[in-house]
């Protein structure tokens, strides 16, 4: 996406070649900085604390990871050592193990000196699929977007509301959720998004509102709570949600709160899609409830709250009483049976067992 301008994808490999680009995402959006990654360790410490974030960004910012390390070192310790310190910086959206198995599948029967190569093509690849599967999903998810826009008046926006950020900052490019809103945008389709502040760590606020922002699509920021309100007073036409993990029979793994968002879409007869790279799939595990590990999240990011004080300076201030004990489960599960469709980028289908092994079926490692 464009930034000012000019064409941005959210991570790269440096100038110098040898060290990997991204976008600092914790200084959104006072902020537009650049931070380079120079080692493993530092690539391991950009997804722990959030410079990097969302599903697919980690796996891709894990497998220049594995990248760095084999430049420093390419022995088969090495390779072990960088793969589970990856693997252990974020347990929930499943992108992560999947970026750094690929990884290591490759270069762990090649001779050493070949792995630092190897490691970056697949790198390069992940990225450069991550876009095309994101474009893939845009497009599925404008078909939906056109149907809604069919049942409008003349001249009224398609509303759409959206959770957290699943967006270009979340992926490589385009975002998941975000990829059917840009590309009706860009369409000449007349579009609104509701973007849900998504407390603790405000990624709807900071991040989704500034890049539909930049890219011109018109939205409003809305606090976590005013969404059912919405729904019941007609003013949400569909959800768009992204996915940390989505299990075998269609249970969605999504930040905080977009399991409230579905309940009340189901009530208020909203469709609640989720867009959803395959390799957010996770075959291994059938119930979500009791199979996904649920990422438990220093509870300062909810006892404090940062923003731009009136003077330019960032501050943290705190909100909750002294005293008070506080909990930050950073994601919830939202069962199948509440999803109206999976937004992949092999088309809209339906949140069940059946459907997503016949869509999906040579993903299925047996
Ligand atoms: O904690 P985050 O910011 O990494 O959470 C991000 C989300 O929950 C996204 O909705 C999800 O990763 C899908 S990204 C396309």
């Amino acid at each position: 996406m464009k930034v000012n301008g000019i064409p941005y994808r959210t991570i790269w490999r440096s100038k110098s070649g040898k060290s990997v680009t991204i976008l600092d995402q914790t200084l959104f959006p006072h902020a537009f900085e650049t931070r380079e990654l120079t080692s493993v360790t530092e690539a391991a410490e950009a997804i722990r604390t959030m410079r990097v974030r969302g599903a697919p960004l980690i796996g891709a910012t894990a497998a220049y990871g594995m990248w760095l390390a084999m430049q420093a070192d390419p022995g088969d310790a090495s390779l072990d050592g960088a793969a589970s310190m990856l693997v252990d910086t974020r347990p929930t959206a499943v992108n992560l193990a999947w970026a750094v198995d690929i990884s290591r599948r490759s270069l762990i029967h090649l001779a050493p000196e070949l792995r630092a190569e190897k490691a970056l093509q697949v790198a390069e690849r992940i990225c450069d699929e991550d876009v095309a599967t994101n474009m893939a999903i845009g497009l599925h998810g404008l078909d939906l977007i056109k149907t809604a826009l069919a049942r409008k008046s003349f001249g009224e926006p398609v509303n759409i509301l959206t959770h957290c950020n699943a967006g270009w900052l979340a992926t490589v490019d385009w975002g998941t959720a975000t990829a059917p809103i840009y590309m009706a945008h860009d369409a000449g389709i007349p579009v609104h998004v509701w973007v849900d502040e998504t407390r603790p760590r405000n990624q709807g606020a900071f991040l989704t509102a500034w890049e539909l922002g930049k890219h011109g699509v018109p939205h409003t920021v809305i606090c976590d709570n005013a969404g059912g309100h919405l729904m019941q007073h007609g003013a949400v036409d569909m959800v768009i949600v992204g996915s940390d993990r989505t299990t075998a029979n269609g249970d969605v793994c999504n930040k905080i709160g977009t399991y409230l968002k579905a309940l009340a879409a189901k009530d208020c007869n909203v469709p609640f899609y989720v867009a959803l790279p395959s390799s957010t799939l996770d075959f291994s595990i059938s119930n979500g409830l009791t199979g996904i590990p649920i990422e438990e999240r220093d509870g300062r990011e909810v006892s404090t709250i940062a923003g731009l004080a009136l003077d330019g300076t960032i501050r943290r201030v705190s909100i909750v009483a002294e005293g008070s004990e506080v909990a930050n489960p950073a994601f919830d599960v939202t069962p199948a049976r509440l999803v109206t469709g999976l937004i992949t980028e092999r088309g809209v289908i339906e949140a069940s067992r059946p459907a997503l092994a016949a869509a999906f079926s040579d993903k299925i490692r047996h």
